[in-house]
């Protein structure tokens, strides 16, 4: 069950003029409840005149030895996003010495280390969860090799420039580092403009032997991740092989209009304790939950992070869009809730599973 931890920073690393890394600090007996995979994120909360902000950012640091004590310290990278209220704040107030309220991990966009090769497209801030997924398999499996092909505009705006630099010297022969950048003109014989699915559909037989990579991890804005994804599919990559996250959703992404059937109620497990709510019109079963249950999970509302996973016990729902769910967990019956509306008079959802 995930929940928040108020962690003092300790650490605020400027990255970019539009970007820092957070380093919390984890007590002792906080260790194990913030063990996590490579790949997942954090969601952090903002409470300020009776206002309420979270956002979910990826954690960058290796994930701890299954073995091993979970981690002491936890980085997350946060790029400014106009008018963002989180990370202006992230930009410019946050002090070392400053507890933020963090939840536990979360995500599915993750890599269980194994020997192989493995391959990541990611644009922008999109390296982030990918610094930990290499970092931790790079570490840990010395039969695994990785190819990291990043997208951003200028040198000067990259995030985790020393960090890949760092892993490519200490990695040379397993790390096959790509970048290309859109808005710089860059040294003969490396690519240069976007990272669009025709650059990538003829790129990618140039870089690797496409049909060897066990894994293929996407990360980055919408366009980026479905242009990718398209590139590989085409290629001849199965779905199963291809893992994606997205960052930023462009508004143009329908969502169709909400209409529950009259006196729908929603019956949810959570943490234990179960309960049974009438439906509003209009609203997710999220906020249905929410209204009775404060502590429901939750950190976008937007169908990206998958925090608010939940699973479908009984009824249907019709949900508005999905981007973290997998066709594995939605073919399971698991859905998101804060896209999920009631199709059926009564539906009920497990929190716990
Ligand atoms: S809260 Fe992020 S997907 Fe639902």
């Amino acid at each position: 069950m995930a929940r928040f931890h108020p962690l003092p920073v300790a650490a605020v690393d400027r990255l970019t003029d539009d970007s820092v890394a957070l380093t919390f600090t984890v007590p002792p007996e906080l260790r194990e409840e913030f063990r996590h995979a490579p790949g997942q994120h954090l969601a952090l909360r903002r409470r300020t005149d009776g206002t309420e902000i979270r956002r979910t950012y990826s954690i960058c640091s290796p994930a701890p030895a299954p073995d091993g004590d979970g981690p002491s310290a936890l980085r997350v990278g946060v790029r400014l996003v106009e008018g963002g209220a989180f990370s202006t704040y992230a930009l410019k107030e946050v002090n070392i010495g400053d507890e933020i309220e963090v939840m536990t991990p979360a995500g599915r966009f993750t890599l269980d280390p194994a020997p192989g090769l493995f391959a990541a497209v990611v644009g922008g801030s999109g390296i982030t969860p990918v610094l930990s997924i290499v970092s931790t398999l790079l570490a840990r499996e010395p039969r695994a090799r990785f190819c990291l092909i990043r997208g951003d505009r200028t040198a000067a705006s990259t995030m985790f420039l020393e960090e890949v630099a760092d892993l490519k010297d200490r990695y040379p022969e397993r790390l096959q580092l790509v970048t290309v950048l859109s808005r710089e003109e860059q040294q003969a014989g490396l690519p240069s403009g976007r990272l669009d699915r025709e650059r990538l559909a003829e790129l990618l037989p140039a870089l690797l032997p496409v049909d060897q990579v066990a894994g293929w991890f996407l990360c980055g804005p919408f366009g980026l991740v479905e242009g990718a994804e398209k590139a590989l599919r085409g290629l001849g990559v199965e779905k199963s092989r291809i893992h994606q996250e997205i960052f930023h959703v462009d508004s143009a992404v329908p969502a169709e209009a909400a209409s529950a059937p009259a006196d729908s109620t929603v019956t949810a497990r959570l943490d234990g304790r179960g309960g049974t709510w009438p439906v509003r019109d209009g609203e997710s079963l999220l906020d249905t939950v929410l209204r009775n249950r404060p502590d429901a999970p939750y950190a976008c509302k937007g169908g990206v992070c998958g925090t608010c996973r939940a699973f479908l016990v009984s009824g249907e729902v019709r949900m508005d869009r999905n981007f973290a769910l997998e066709a594995e967990e939605t073919e399971a019956g698991y859905v998101l809730a804060c896209q999920s509306h009631a199709v059926t008079e009564k539906v009920e959802l497990d929190f716990d599973r």
